[in-house]
């Protein structure tokens, strides 16, 4: 698609970006502002408390009666809201409840949990006008494939779905966002994304728990004259904001106690990656990945971390002193567009608040944490490798998997596969992006995966854990080994880059059934959505 195709639009119509946000990535950029905020109202790094999302509290809770189970009964209603943003403008957005991001839903492996998710946007969406119809995805989750969000499996306004969600996995940091067909970037951008933890008695055991276990969202955003987010996704190549938000507040400033905290770090931008660092230069210690406690806890000095991956880091705060600030900032990556201030992500300010040493967290940084299946595989156990390779397609312009995309499989009713294991079968996924022009970051729904190496050497320390997204970087090979288990049926793999995923490097594979099954669990006919009339 040519530069000129580029679509630059604003919600509220504030008329166009400029220059700045009309970059394409590939030439590096030394825009200032992606933004079209006057100088008076554009937000500055440190400036504003930091803060979490509220913790959902179930409607009702209950046992299943099928298996003597707890089951956690919620409720969440997409609707379009103000936020509060920036400093003195308020900004139109896409919640669940109304918030961004939406409420943090935490509970325990083992009590499931059964989502009543209802649509109450607007018909259209204000910025292009794309039909507002839903699909709820809550990665991280082995759900059944009814309730994984299939793209196409989607939610009107004024419908709700319920979603069951098992949660028999280890503990981890997991996020539910939308994953409405050829619009999640919109839609996840404009709000619909959130945290969900589950924890399990190992972990709670292990990792800093309460007001010590923080959720940390980060998300980049441009913003139109008037408060409004804006939107340029640079010919579908990827959006760059020019404020990063974190629990949807610009660069806030976090008060913390001389002990360890444990951050859930989600990236949930919808293409920038970042590279975590602190400026003390003492290191992060990665403790989780996105399927849950890693074997060994891994010390980095900075990390890359793509939308949609998880990262579990303890910070040792003991050292510092009282009033001492420390920044997490942000070295960036490669086809990543910076400006200004995107080189920072927030602050800790140190104080002298007393510790609560009966706390065996508060100084404790585990080296041995856990194993999990994911990373007891062994290649030995792989049946079958199969190759994919990310890319665009020159005549297209679509980005695609093995040239295949989710129009390919709209186009045969959704049969159409590019794998097809059996049920618990274990195989080796090879993924080759030749390409030195972006990176992907590629995701596999129903499975943790191990990375077995990238260009044939080990990978990162960061990323020896159980991982369900993999950046596959410019010019990069990456081979992952994963168990199809424990679901048959169908699910879809495609790149965490949303404007990608939207056009549309998305494809599915079926698990444990032949062409010709029945198959009980069709995300398109199994579960559908509800009128719904409660007031
Ligand atoms: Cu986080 Cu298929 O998505
Ligand atoms: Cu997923
Ligand atoms: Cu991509």
């Amino acid at each position: 698609m040519s530069i000129s195709r580029r679509q630059v639009l604003l919600i509220g119509g504030l008329g166009t970006l400029g220059v700045g946000g009309a970059m394409i990535p590939t030439r590096s950029v030394e825009a200032k502002s992606a933004s079209r905020l006057s100088d008076r109202e554009m937000p500055r790094p440190f400036q504003v408390p930091f803060v979490q999302a509220p913790i959902l509290q179930p409607y009702s809770t209950g046992i299943d009666p099928a298996d003597g189970r707890p089951v956690n009964h919620y409720r969440l209603t997409q609707k379009a809201a103000m936020a509060s943003i920036l400093p003195r403008l308020t900004t139109p957005i896409l919640g669940y409840n109304g918030l961004f991001p939406g409420p943090t839903i935490s509970l325990d492996q083992g009590t499931k949990a059964v989502i009543r998710m209802r649509n109450q946007l607007p018909a259209q969406h204000s910025l292009d006008g794309h039909a507002l119809s839903t699909s709820t995805h809550l990665h991280g989750s082995a759900s059944l494939p009814q309730y994984d969000g299939y793209a196409s499996d989607i939610t009107h306004p004024g419908f709700y779905k319920d979603y069951y969600y098992p949660n028999f996995q280890p503990a981890r940091t997991l996020w539910y966002h939308d994953h409405g067909v050829h619009f999640t970037a919109l839609n996840a951008y404009s709000g619909l994304a959130a945290q969900y933890h589950m924890h399990d008695p190992i972990e709670r055991q292990l990792l800093p728990q309460g007001r010590y276990d923080v959720a940390v969202t980060i998300s980049d955003a441009m913003f139109a004259q008037n408060g409004a987010l804006g939107y340029d996704d640079n010919s579908h190549s990827g959006l760059w904001g020019d404020v990063i938000l974190v629990n949807g507040k610009p660069w806030p400033v976090m008060k913390v106690q001389k002990r360890v905290y444990r951050f859930r770090i989600l990236n949930s931008s919808i293409s920038r990656s970042l590279r975590p660092t602190l400026s003390t230069g003492d290191p992060l210690v990665i403790v989780g990945t996105d399927g849950g406690l890693m074997p060994a806890a891994q010390s980095v000095a900075n990390y890359r971390h793509a939308g949609a991956e998880r990262y579990e880091v303890l910070i040792d705060f003991r050292k510092y002193r009282t009033g001492q600030r420390i920044e997490l900032r942000n070295l960036s990556n490669k086809n990543n567009v910076d400006y200004d201030f995107t080189n920072r992500i927030m602050a800790f300010d140190v104080t002298d608040e007393p510790v609560d040493t009966t706390d065996p967290t508060w100084n404790r940084i585990p080296t041995t944490l856990v194993g999990s299946e994911a990373m007891s595989l062994v290649p030995k156990q792989s049946v079958k490798t199969r190759s994919f390779r990310v890319k665009r397609n020159d005549r297209t312009n679509l980005w695609t998997i093995n040239d295949d995309s989710w129009q390919d499989v709209i186009a045969s009713g959704y049969r159409k596969v590019v794998a097809d294991p059996a049920l618990n079968a274990v195989e080796i996924w090879e993924i080759e992006n030749k390409s030195g022009g972006w990176f992907h970051p590629l995701h596999i729904h129903l499975v943790d995966f191990q990375v077995l190496s990238r260009n044939g050497k080990a990978p990162f320390a960061y990323e020896r854990g159980p991982k369900d997204v993999v950046y596959v970087g410019e010019g990069e090979t990456v081979r992952l080994l994963m168990k199809f288990t424990p679901h048959a049926g169908v699910y879809m793999m495609h790149c965490h880059n949303l404007p990608h995923e939207d056009h549309d490097m998305m494809a599915q594979f079926r698990v444990g059934l032949k062409p010709s099954d029945l198959d009980p669990n069709d995300p398109m006919t199994a579960a559908r959505a509800e009128w719904d009339d409660e007031d």
